[in-house]
C-alpha cells in the first residue's frame, strides 16, 4: 500500500493524487485508452442529467455520455429505481431470468432483421460473436471490413483500425494493418480492407475473395472512419453483392442504434443478416447483444443436433443490465428519438453558424444524435480525407482541453458529440457559444489547416 496512503485517507485527493497512485498499479494509470490525459485525467465525484462534477469540484456540461452509451443521461430516475429494486433481489445467477426474454422481444420488436437475439457483455464481444456467427453458418473464414473502422477489440475486428498514409498501401488494395504487436500474420490474411463509400474499389476487393468470405462488416456511420453516413449507393451495392455471393451481411450497430427506433439500418432499405448492438441498450450498464436472421443464428441453439458454435458468458444476460436496458431502451421510443435529433439538428445548425460568424474552416459530419467536427472547410467523404495529422491531432487536443477547462464542456476526444435525451436548449446554446468563443479563440491556428 502507498505509505501516504492512511494520512490522506480522511480527506478528499486531488485528480493528480490519484492518479499518482494509479500508475503504479495500472499501466498509465487509466484502464481504458479514452480515458487518459496528459498531464493527469479527471476524476469524477458524481454525475446527474446532462451535467458531471469532478471530484476537485467542477461541474461540467457531458457531451461525451460514456462514449455514446448514455442515451438519457446520468442516473435517471426511472432506471435508478427499476435496478435497485432488481439489485435487491440478486444481481446475477446461475439460472435464466424473465427479464433477458421480455427485453429480447423488446427489441426484436424494434426492427424486421432482429429475429433472434442474444445479449453478451460489451459491443466488442457483439461484433466478435457476430463474426463467429457468420463463419459457424457460411462455414468460412474471412470478413471484409472498412479501412480505420473502429468494431472494438476483436482481433480480426481491430485490424486497420489506425493505419497510416506510412502503412495503409495503395488505395485500389489497402493492406490489412495490425493494430497490436504481435497479432499473427493469419488474423491479417483473414481480414480484407476496403475504402468506405468507394463502391468500385469495395466491390473488386470483395469480388477476389468471394469464395472464402463469411461476411462483410458494415458501420452505417463509422465514427472513427470520419462519423460520414454510409451513402445509400454504397450500402445498397454491398448488399447486392453479398446477395449475389452467399455471403452475409453484418452491421455494426452498437454506437448507430441511436439514430432512429430500429437502428440506422432504418434508414436503409435494407434487412442485414446479423447485427452487432451495444452502448445505450445497456441503460448505463455493460451489455452487448447480437441478431439476425433465424436460420444464422440457429447456429448458436444447444437443443440442435450438431451445435455449430458453442457461446457462453458469466455475466451474459445478467439481470442488472437487462433491468437498465428495458427501461431505457422503453423511454427511447419514436417521439424521444425524434426530439433528439431534432435538437441535435438543432446545435449542428447553431455551431454552423458559429463557423460562418467565427470564419474558420471547419466542417460537420454526423447522423441522428451524433456529429463530429473536422479542421477542414470541406467535409470529408472518406476515412484518407478525414485522416488526422500529428499536427491536427494536437490542435484538437488543444481545443478540447479549451473546452473542457474553459468552458467545462465534455466532448469524445475526436471532436465528437453524442448528445442524450436529457440536454435541452440552454445546453445546446451554452455549447454553440462555447465554440463561437473557440474558433475565434484559435482562428490564426485553425486556418493553417484549409
Ligand atoms: C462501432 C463500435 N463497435 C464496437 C464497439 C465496442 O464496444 P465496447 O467498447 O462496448 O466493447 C465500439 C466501442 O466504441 C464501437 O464504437
Amino acid at each position: 500500500m502507498d505509505p501516504n496512503h492512511s494520512n490522506i485517507k480522511n480527506r478528499k485527493r486531488t485528480s493528480e493524487e490519484i492518479y499518482h497512485q494509479a500508475c503504479k498499479i495500472i499501466p498509465g494509470g487509466v484502464s481504458r485508452n479514452t480515458i487518459f490525459h496528459k498531464p493527469y485525467p479527471h476524476y469524477i465525484s458524481h454525475a446527474s442529467g446532462c451535467y458531471t462534477t469532478d471530484i476537485d469540484g467542477t461541474q461540467r456540461i457531458d457531451f461525451a455520455n460514456n462514449m455514446a452509451a448514455l442515451i438519457h443521461g446520468h442516473t435517471h430516475p426511472e432506471i435508478e429505481n427499476a435496478i435497485i429494486n432488481q439489485i435487491k433481489k440478486g444481481t446475477a445467477y446461475s439460472m435464466a431470468t424473465e427479464t433477458e426474454v421480455l427485453y429480447a422481444q423488446q427489441l426484436c420488436d424494434r426492427a424486421p432483421s432482429f429475429e433472434k437475439i442474444r445479449f453478451v457483455n460489451s459491443g466488442t464481444e457483439a461484433v466478435m460473436a457476430m463474426i463467429k456467427t457468420a463463419r459457424a453458418f457460411t462455414g468460412r473464414p474471412k470478413i471484409a471490413k472498412a479501412e480505420g473502422a473502429y468494431h472494438g477489440t476483436y482481433d480480426f475486428a481491430e485490424v486497420s483500425q489506425t493505419p497510416k498514409p506510412t502503412n495503409w498501401g495503395n488505395i485500389d488494395s489497402p493492406n490489412s494493418v495490425a493494430l497490436a504487436t504481435g497479432t499473427p500474420q493469419a488474423v491479417l490474411d483473414n481480414v480484407l480492407i476496403f475504402p468506405y463509400n468507394d463502391i468500385e474499389r469495395t466491390l473488386a476487393i470483395l469480388d477476389k475473395n468471394a469464395n472464402e468470405l463469411a461476411c462483410v462488416l458494415i458501420d452505417l456511420v463509422p465514427h472513427r472512419v470520419g462519423l460520414m453516413k454510409g451513402d445509400h449507393e454504397f450500402i445498397n451495392a454491398i448488399y447486392e453483392w453479398t446477395r449475389k455471393n452467399d455471403v452475409l451481411i453484418a452491421f455494426d450497430e452498437v454506437v448507430t442504434f441511436r439514430v432512429n427506433y430500429g437502428g440506422a439500418q432504418q434508414n436503409y432499405n435494407i434487412k442485414p443478416d446479423l447485427t452487432a448492438l451495444g452502448k445505450i441498450i445497456g441503460g448505463g450498464f455493460p451489455i452487448g447483444a447480437f441478431t439476425g436472421r433465424a436460420d444464422v443464428m440457429k447456429v448458436l441453439d444447444p437443443s440442435e443436433n450438431k451445435l455449430l458454435f458453442p457461446h457462453s458468458g458469466t455475466f451474459s444476460a445478467n439481470p442488472v443490465s437487462m433491468t437498465a436496458g428495458r427501461i431505457a431502451m422503453e423511454m427511447f421510443n419514436k417521439e424521444a428519438i425524434l426530439k433528439l435529433n431534432t435538437l441535435t439538428q438543432k446545435a449542428i445548425n447553431q455551431i454552423r453558424e458559429a463557423i460562418k460568424i467565427a470564419d474558420v474552416p471547419v466542417s460537420i459530419t454526423g447522423a441522428g444524435s451524433m456529429f463530429r467536427l473536422h479542421l477542414k472547410s470541406v467535409a470529408p467523404t472518406s476515412f484518407r480525407e478525414a485522416y488526422q495529422t500529428k499536427e491536427t491531432k494536437l490542435l484538437i487536443n488543444e481545443m478540447l482541453d479549451y473546452l473542457f477547462f474553459k468552458e467545462n464542456i465534455m466532448m469524445i476526444n475526436t471532436l465528437a458529440c453524442m448528445f442524450s435525451t436529457v440536454i435541452k436548449q440552454k445546453e445546446v446554446d451554452i455549447l454553440s457559444q462555447a465554440f463561437l468563443n473557440m474558433f475565434k479563440q484559435f482562428k490564426s491556428q485553425l486556418d493553417t489547416f484549409q
